[in-house]
C-alpha cells in the first residue's frame, strides 16, 4: 500500500464521525423543525423556547441561513411591548395537556395586557437568557447576503435592542446595573442547587393545583422533584397575578445570575456589531456601537464587582431577598459562575482563575469529568443525573469552549470540542450526560445538543473560530 492510500484512508476515518454527526444532527433539526421555528424536543417540549432558539439557530445557519433567520424573526415576533422576548412562545395546534404550565396558566393575552403581551400569540410571562443578538450576529455571518436582501438585522436591531433595555432597566432589581431573575426557569438551570436557598423561603403551591406533563416523557430521576414544581408554580402565577409588573422588591425570588448577565454582555457587544454593520449600510446609528461597547465592558466590571469570589476563583450568584442591606452571595458552585469566561474584558487575572477552577477538583475539565458538569462534582448536592444538579449540558459546554478559545487556552478547547462533538453522537444528541461517563439522559433528539454540535463541526477555520472580532464577540 502506498503512502497516499494511508494517508486518504486515514482522512477518511477521521471524516466518518464528522459524516455522521451531521447527518444525524441534521436530521434531529429538521424533525424538529415546525415550519417557522424549531421545538427543543417533539415531546418533552413540544412548543418554542426563547434560548434554546438562539442555540438552535447558531447551528441552524450552517443547514439553512433561511430557517435559522426565520427561527430568530419567529420568536421575537412574539415580543412584549414593554419589551421582554417570552420564554416560550406556543404552539396553538398542540393540545393544551401535552406541556405543564400551558397557555391557560399563563393567560398572556390578558394578565399580560398591561405589559403589552401580543394579541395574536399565547406566550408565557417570564423570559431567558439573552443569547438572541449573540445568534443573530451569528447567523448574519453565515450568509451576509441574504441576510441583507432579507433586512434581517435591520428588522431585528430594534426588538434587540428593546429587549436588553427591558434586562437593564426593568429588571435592575439590585440597582447596581445588573439584570436580576424572578424565577429558576429564567436563568434557565432550573433546579440547580444555586437555587436551594433562594427556593427555600417560597411557599410551594398546593400539589392538587396542577399536573406536571413533564414525567409523561421523563423519567423521575433525571427531571426536578414534585416539591421544586410547587415553589415554580407558586412564583410564576404570583407573578402572573401581579400582571407580569417588575415592581422592585414584590418577588420571593429575585437573583443576579453570572451567566445571565455574561450573555447579555456578549449580546451587548454582538449588537454593537449589528449596529455597525447598519451604519456602513448607510443607515443611521454613528456611535451608538461604541457606546454600547463602552456599556458592555461597564456591565463587566459590574459583573466582577458583584458577584466575583476571589476564594473560590469563580462567580457566584447574588440571592437579592437574602438578609443584608444587598442580599447575599450564594455558596455555591454552579456552571453559571464559570460562563462570564465568555467575555473579552475580563480581567485576565479572573479569566486564569477560571480556567483553573473549571480544570480543578470541583468541576473536573482534562481530568476525571469528560465534559464540564452543569454543578460541582464534590458538592453535597451532586447528582450526576438529575437534570441542573450536576449533568453536563451541551450549552454550557459551547460556550466553555468558546471562552477557553477567547482567552488563547486553544489545547484545551481542542479536548472540549473533541469530547462534546463525541457525546453529542453517543448520546443520541441527548439533553445532558453524565459528565463523567457521557451517558445521556433527559430527552434525545434534543434541539440546541444537534445544533451546538453542528456547530462545532462545521464552523469552518478552527484557527478562526473564537477569534474576537474588533475585540469583541466569537467569529
Ligand atoms: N425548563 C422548563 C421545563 O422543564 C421550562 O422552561 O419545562
Amino acid at each position: 500500500m502506498d503512502r497516499s492510500t494511508t494517508t486518504r484512508q486515514a482522512a477518511h476515518r477521521a471524516a466518518a464521525p464528522g459524516r455522521v454527526l451531521r447527518e444525524r444532527g441534521a436530521q434531529v433539526l429538521w424533525a424538529n423543525w415546525t415550519g417557522t421555528s424549531t421545538v427543543p424536543s417533539r415531546a418533552l417540549y413540544p412548543h418554542q423556547w426563547s434560548w434554546d432558539s438562539a442555540f438552535i439557530a447558531i447551528g441552524l445557519r450552517h443547514l439553512s441561513p433561511l430557517r435559522a433567520q426565520l427561527e430568530l424573526e419567529t420568536l421575537l415576533s412574539a415580543q412584549w411591548g414593554d419589551g421582554r422576548v417570552p420564554h416560550i412562545v406556543f404552539n396553538d395546534a398542540v393540545p393544551l395537556d401535552a406541556y405543564f404550565p400551558s397557555p391557560d396558566f399563563w393567560r398572556s393575552t390578558t394578565a399580560g395586557r398591561a405589559a403589552g403581551a401580543p394579541g395574536a400569540v399565547q406566550t408565557s410571562g417570564i423570559v431567558q437568557p439573552p443569547v438572541h443578538a449573540l445568534a443573530a450576529w451569528l447567523v448574519h455571518r453565515a450568509d451576509p447576503g441574504l441576510s441583507r436582501a432579507r433586512s434581517f438585522l435591520a428588522r431585528l436591531r430594534p426588538r434587540l435592542a428593546a429587549w436588553h433595555r427591558y434586562l437593564l432597566h426593568a429588571r435592575d432589581a439590585g440597582g447596581a446595573g445588573l439584570a436580576a431573575v424572578v424565577h429558576p426557569w429564567e436563568q434557565g438551570m432550573d433546579n440547580s442547587p444555586c437555587w436551594d436557598g433562594p427556593l427555600s423561603r417560597v411557599e410551594p403551591a398546593d400539589p392538587a393545583a396542577f399536573r406536571r406533563a413533564d414525567l409523561d416523557h421523563g423519567a423521575p430521576e433525571d427531571r426536578p422533584t414534585d416539591l421544586d414544581y410547587g415553589r415554580y408554580v407558586r412564583l410564576a402565577a404570583e407573578y402572573r397575578d401581579r400582571r407580569y409588573a417588575d415592581d422592585a422588591g414584590a418577588g420571593a425570588f429575585t437573583v443576579e445570575d453570572p451567566a445571565f448577565n455574561a450573555l447579555l454582555i456578549a449580546s451587548e457587544y454582538a449588537l454593537a456589531l449589528i449596529e455597525e454593520e447598519l451604519a456602513v449600510g448607510g443607515r443611521e446609528l454613528t456611535g451608538v456601537p461604541d457606546a454600547r461597547r463602552m456599556r458592555a465592558e461597564a456591565l463587566t466590571r459590574t459583573l466582577v464587582a458583584r458577584l466575583w469570589d476571589p476564594d473560590r476563583g469563580l462567580f457566584l450568584c447574588r440571592d437579592l431577598r437574602a438578609p443584608g442591606p444587598d442580599g447575599g452571595l450564594v455558596a455555591e458552585r454552579g456552571v453559571a459562575g464559570l460562563v462570564p469566561l465568555v467575555l473579552p474584558a475580563l480581567p485576565p487575572g479572573i479569566a486564569a482563575a477560571l480556567v483553573r477552577t473549571a480544570c480543578g477538583p470541583h468541576f473536573g475539565l482534562g481530568g476525571p469529568a469528560r465534559l464540564v458538569p452543569s454543578y460541582d462534582l464534590t458538592g453535597p448536592a451532586f447528582d450526576p443525573q438529575r437534570y441542573w444538579r450536576g449533568p453536563a449540558w451541551f450549552n454550557t459546554n459551547w460556550l466553555m469552549e468558546k471562552g477557553l478559545r477567547l482567552h488563547g487556552d486553544h489545547a484545551r478547547a481542542d479536548g472540549l470540542r473533541d469530547a462534546l462533538l463525541d457525546a453529542a453522537v453517543t448520546s443520541g444528541f441527548a439533553e445532558y450526560v453524565d459528565p463523567y461517563t457521557a451517558r445521556g439522559s433527559g430527552a434525545r433528539g434534543f434541539g440546541w445538543t444537534a445544533a451546538l454540535a453542528l456547530d462545532l463541526l462545521l464552523d469552518d477555520g478552527r484557527s478562526e473560530r473564537g477569534r474576537l472580532v474588533g475585540e469583541e464577540v466569537w467569529a
